[in-house]
């Protein structure tokens, strides 16, 4: 069955989906994104990834050009067309197409594009743990919108790649560490504590990490938003990364480095578990 997308008010084939050259999401970067994970069906942190999506769009004066209930139709329905089961739901919205020219275009209509994934439930799991690397965090200073310029991003997780490794961990020039390449990092501490950065203007605050700190809280874990630097986390008695679709995978291995026994931990293993049973 061939995928189903939707662009600017209608579905079509995936392979035939296209939008013109001079989008300025193309040219420029200039858009805002999300990804929604889908689990059986089931649309994951929906409230979650529309209100960011809300905040996004206004943090560069840019429109939503469907409401949000158009917008949870829409997605729905991609859900049903593509019998989507278990993947994760792209959604972009760019600034439209307009004469190539930095300054916002005085009536450029936004476009709207939405694509779906469908993906292994077992492999988003990633049971046995997974390996990261260190990188310099290399990015701008709003790191807080969701923008669809991910080109430092995407260095890290190819140096990842490159490396055998899931995910890059990005650390600020005064040792801190931000986060992940597409993620939130979480470290638990030898006292049984969880410990993630605050949200600022340094990380994008995940949805995910949001409905991960609910659930740490119903199991009386207590939750600590402070930063941490590579030292401490190395000496972790556990660190995971959270995201729509690494959902909590535990890092077992940084660099050279094994976390703790080199086995997934017990806190990330029943905090997925949680997620995963319980949609927000
Ligand atoms: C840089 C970055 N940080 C954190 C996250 C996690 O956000 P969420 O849990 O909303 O997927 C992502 C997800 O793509 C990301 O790209």
């Amino acid at each position: 069955m061939s995928r189903i997308a939707y662009v600017n008010g209608r579905y079509i084939r995936h392979a035939d989906a296209a939008v013109h050259i001079e989008d300025r999401g193309y040219q420029f970067g200039d858009g805002i994104y999300e990804v929604i994970t889908v689990i059986n069906g089931k649309l994951y942190d929906c409230d979650g990834h529309m209100a960011r999506l809300t905040r996004s769009l206004a943090e560069i004066s840019l429109d939503n050009p469907l409401t949000e209930d158009v917008l949870m139709l829409v997605m729905t329905r991609l859900v049903r067309m593509n019998a989507l089961k278990h993947g994760t739901i792209y959604l972009q919205i760019t600034r439209g197409v307009a004469r190539r020219d930095h300054k916002f275009p005085a009536n450029a209509k936004s476009a709207i594009v939405m694509t779906v994934k469908h993906m292994r439930l077992a492999g988003r799991q990633h049971e046995a743990g997974v390996k990261a690397i260190i990188v310099d965090d290399l990015r701008w200073a709003r790191r807080d919108i969701k923008t669809i310029q991910l080109l430092p991003n995407c260095l890290a997780k190819q140096a990842a790649a490159e490396q055998g490794a899931y995910e890059a961990i990005m650390v600020m020039p005064d040792g801190s560490v931000s986060e992940g390449s597409s993620s939130n990092v979480w470290i638990l501490t030898h006292d049984n504590q969880l410990v993630t950065r605050p949200a600022s203007h340094d990380i994008l605050n995940g949805i995910t990490r949001q409905s991960i700190e609910k659930i740490a809280k119903k199991r009386q874990i207590s939750v600590e938003f402070r930063t941490f630097d590579t030292a401490e986390m190395l000496a972790a008695k556990e660190v995971f990364v959270t995201s729509a679709t690494s959902l909590a995978t535990a890092i077992t291995q940084i660099d050279e480095h094994m976390i703790a026994d080199g086995k997934v931990g017990e806190i990330a293993h029943a905090l997925r578990a949680d997620y995963l049973a319980s949609p927000q």
